[in-house]
């Protein structure tokens, strides 16, 4: 009888991959995700309809849905969400949604049967970090509900949830009742700047492809975020900068990625996303890059080309953690940006490690952190026209390349 349904929702969703519309729900659509891995190849959407240059209501309601018609041993998909205290850039919680096998994306646990695992880290005032999961035997990820319904997704057995609560996916809630963990509380979401798509968003038709196989959308690239949560013994109450995004792929984490760098924040009136990536085994060498400003919500920059962002690595004197390209292990203490603005400016950004939240220290790692910036005039000579702009981070890297002995 489930299975049945299962295979009937799936149908419909697979329809929708491959029809030429890439239409959207113009109705609830419901996803019922199984635990098991799934046998069969993964068709990925790398593309949205964006008809007129726009993100329709509708369009927007896609990009929360699932990307893939399956998820096989090769294939990803998550639902990310995270807030940085803006008073202590220590304190921060990130909740993750994932429908991944552990051999498609090697950070999960291999011992863990079902590709269902919501995940909860937490960082605290005094700069420890706390981390827990629990794997679930089904979710349902509801698209194009009404009203305050328009996406939400379920991980049974697990007590995790999100919500949108508004039609547009402009505020989220996403709801951990997790006795197992001894995890109760609430993230609250309300959108400061618009959606970012990977390369922004373009004329009849936009791709989400951040680079080959990897997709990536940052529905809510910064929102006011409101977290009041016991942990265990610890009660987290803050204000701060906080984040959605999704990402997924139809092949394994490890096929694609060299290094990956990845964080969003706020500073000033400023909302900013970056990223910069290289392909491993890659002959040209491309750089992939993403990048993000808005000032008081509107978007300054939504763009792809490599030559509008700079993300380097800063590292302590006499180590590798400055070292660009990097190698695993190589563990940065901050990061450099340089954000190419319109009317020939530049955000110059430094960006130091505070907590760090999740990570082995080798391949991974992910940290919250404080950050200056400025914007520099540039023509004809430099004229600084913001200095001592401050704020908070959460950011992570991704070094899948050893080093040659
Ligand atoms: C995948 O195929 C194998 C071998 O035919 C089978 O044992 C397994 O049950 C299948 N898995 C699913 C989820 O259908
Ligand atoms: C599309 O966007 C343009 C410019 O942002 C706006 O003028 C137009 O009304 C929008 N069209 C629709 C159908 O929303
Ligand atoms: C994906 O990764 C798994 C685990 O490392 C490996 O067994 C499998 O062969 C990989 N798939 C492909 C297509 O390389
Ligand atoms: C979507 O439809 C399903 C099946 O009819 C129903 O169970 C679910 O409550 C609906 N969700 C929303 C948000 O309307
Ligand atoms: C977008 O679609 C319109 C109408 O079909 C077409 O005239 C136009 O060339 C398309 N633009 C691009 C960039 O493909
Ligand atoms: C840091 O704070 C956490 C959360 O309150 C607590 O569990 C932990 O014991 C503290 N660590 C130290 C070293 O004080
Ligand atoms: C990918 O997922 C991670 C969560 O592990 C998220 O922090 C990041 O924003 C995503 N980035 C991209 C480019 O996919
Ligand atoms: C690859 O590109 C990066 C960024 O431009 C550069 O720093 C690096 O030296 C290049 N590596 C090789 C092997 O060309
Ligand atoms: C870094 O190495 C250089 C050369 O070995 C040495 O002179 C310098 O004192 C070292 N600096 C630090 C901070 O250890
Ligand atoms: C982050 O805060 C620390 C401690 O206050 C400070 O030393 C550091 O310079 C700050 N980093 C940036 C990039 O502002
Ligand atoms: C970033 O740090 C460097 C020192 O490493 C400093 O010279 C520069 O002024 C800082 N930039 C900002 C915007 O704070």
């Amino acid at each position: 009888m489930y299975s049945l349904s299962w295979n009937l929702i799936r149908s419909i969703a697979y329809f929708a991959f491959v029809s030429a519309t890439l239409s959207t729900p113009s109705s609830n659509w419901t996803y019922r995700i199984p635990s098991k891995v799934q046998n069969g190849t993964a068709h990925a959407r790398f593309e949205i309809d964006t008809s007129g240059g726009n993100l329709s209501l509708s369009s927007r309601q896609t990009l929360d849905a699932p990307h893939l018609n399956r998820i096989n041993a090769n294939s990803f998909d998550w639902w990310y969400f995270d807030a940085v205290d803006e008073d202590n850039p220590h304190t921060s919680l990130v909740v993750t949604f994932f429908t991944s096998s552990a051999t498609a994306f090697p950070f999960l646990d291999p011992d863990e049967d079902s590709v269902l695992i919501a995940f909860v880290w937490a960082s605290f005032a005094n700069g420890s970090s706390w981390a827990g999961y629990l794997p679930s035997s089904l979710a349902t990820v509801d698209i194009g509900g009404k009203g305050k319904q328009a996406s939400l997704g379920i991980w049974e057995d697990t007590g995790f949830r999100w919500n949108a609560l508004k039609e547009d996916l402009s505020a989220y809630e996403v709801v951990l009742n997790v006795p197992e963990l001894e995890v109760k509380g609430r993230l609250g979401l309300v959108a400061r700047s618009p959606p970012h798509l990977p390369c922004g968003v373009q004329e009849n038709i936009t791709s989400l492809q951040i680079a080959p196989h990897i997709g990536w959308v940052s529905l809510v690239p910064d929102a006011l975020g409101s977290v009041d949560i016991t942990i265990q013994d610890t009660h987290l109450k803050f204000q701060g900068a906080a984040y959605h995004d999704k990402n997924w792929s139809d092949r394994n984490f490890t096929e694609s990625v060299r290094t990956w760098y990845w964080g969003h924040g706020r500073l000033g009136s400023y909302s900013i996303v970056w990223f910069s990536y290289l392909a491993i085994n890659d002959p040209t060498n491309t750089t992939y890059v993403s990048s993000y400003v808005a000032r008081d919500g509107d978007i300054l920059v939504s763009e792809c080309d490599a030559s509008l962002l700079t993300v380097r690595p800063t590292g302590p004197p006499n180590t590798t953690g400055g070292r660009y390209p990097a190698f695993v292990g190589d563990l940065p203490d901050g990061f450099k940006l340089d954000f190419v603005l319109p009317e020939n400016t530049r955000m110059r950004v430094n960006v130091s490690t505070r907590a760090k939240v999740a990570g082995d220290g080798e391949y991974y790692m992910r940290w919250t952190g404080n950050m200056t910036g400025e914007v520099v005039k540039i023509n004809p000579s430099p004229v600084v026209q913001e200095s001592s702009l401050t704020g908070v981070a959460v950011f992570e890297q991704f070094h899948m390349q050893e080093q040659d002995s």
